[in-house]
């Protein structure tokens, strides 16, 4: 009998210590953020132990547990879904069934999850770039750039760059019926990242002759220089980038030979790495652009910066502040963990897109 309530007071202890968030208050619904916050900590937990037993490395452990998500390609009655190549880099293609009288909208999509982790395939990207295509009548290209650790800047930066550039050649445009004056870079977090580096380097890229009409940066990470911004103080244990995460993704970015990082960090000083360190000029020129930021989020002030430098070098900015979020919230607009400011905020988001492009 004692050795059972020991086991259901252990239990108990353990389960209250990965529940517990002490933010609670500050997000509605907060039972499930509780949830969120504590699963994402159970996948921290059982990664660093796979990583400090040897077995794989941190992020290849986060991301086979979080890859139980993935969804096949899945075509229904709007979008027609399959996974294909654009310039020998995998992609997710969403096609509109409906017939258009003319030219589509397209997105080219790079999801987030610090470079490591995360696909197209994913049940929470494939909603979202599947309700893109369905509510816009659009192509949405949705990128399965290589990830760290197999892969390091500038790999994923090259992959997601080389995708655009195929995507527009005027003849793969035309494949697709796709209006050359009506094609956005989107992406969230890291993706957010590579789709800002994306947008500056097709300024300067002579062999494009196709301007980008849009890029749309959901709480993108865009810098590597200070990581004690007031966000990155405010919010280094929010759900569900924590702090100490977030460097470890930057770090594994660039390199994951601890020699290497401590004599010279490669691309560390790099715009496509860190779109923030672009100078004015460099910013002119850039497409309408949509920012999302997140109150609660440590990379809030990433974002909050590039929406003022970009308006600065006159470029046309709507910037979207959600006080009642965390990072990543756009990940939980659908089941099994949907929040309701997850939903408006990617109704939001889908609707800037539909009125802009
Ligand atoms: C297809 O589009 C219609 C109209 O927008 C919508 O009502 C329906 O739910 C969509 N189907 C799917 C599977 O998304």
């Amino acid at each position: 009998m004692g050795a059972k309530l020991l086991c259901l007071f252990l239990t108990s202890a353990l389960l209250a210590y990965y529940l517990y968030t002490p933010v609670l208050e500050d997000f509605e619904e907060p039972w499930k953020v509780m949830l969120i916050a504590a699963g994402v900590r159970v996948l921290d937990h059982v990664s660093e132990v796979a990583d400090r037993l040897g077995l794989m490395h941190y992020m290849e452990a986060t991301r086979l547990i979080t890859n139980i998500d993935y969804v096949a390609p899945t075509s229904d009655e709007n979008v027609t879904v399959t996974d294909t190549e654009f310039g020998k880099v995998p992609v997710r293609l969403y096609l509109p069934r409906k017939a258009s009288d003319g030219l589509r909208r397209a997105v080219l999509f790079f999801h987030g999850g610090g470079w490591a982790i995360g696909q197209a395939g994913a049940r929470s990207y494939d909603y979202l770039t599947r309700r893109t295509s369905n509510n816009l009548n659009a192509v949405v290209v949705s990128v399965n750039y290589r990830l760290v650790p197999e892969y390091h800047f500038p790999i994923p930066f090259e992959d997601v760059y080389s995708v655009t550039k195929f995507f527009l050649q005027s003849s793969v445009l035309s494949q697709y019926r796709v209006d050359p004056d009506r094609v956005c870079v989107a992406g969230d977090s890291a993706g957010g990242n590579l789709a800002a580096a994306v947008a500056q380097q097709l300024l300067e890229d002579s062999e494009v002759k196709t301007k980008l009409k849009a890029q749309a940066l959901l709480y993108p990470a865009l810098q590597t220089l200070d990581m004690n911004l007031p966000s990155y103080q405010d919010n280094k244990n929010k759900p569900v980038l924590t702090r100490s995460l977030m460097i470890r993704f930057w770090s594994e970015y660039f390199t994951s030979d601890p020699a290497e990082r401590a004599q010279n960090c490669p691309g560390f000083l790099d715009r496509r790495a860190a779109p923030l360190l672009a100078s004015d000029a460099q910013l002119r020129g850039l497409p309408l652009t949509y920012v999302l930021t997140c109150q609660h989020d440590l990379l809030r002030d990433d974002g909050v910066m590039y929406a003022v430098r970009l308006r600065a070098a006159g470029v046309p900015v709507t910037h979207d502040h959600a006080k009642d979020a965390f990072h990543a919230v756009l990940s939980f607009a659908s089941c099994p963990l949907k929040l309701a400011v997850g939903r408006r905020l990617l109704d939001r988001y889908i609707a800037w897109l539909n009125e802009n492009l």
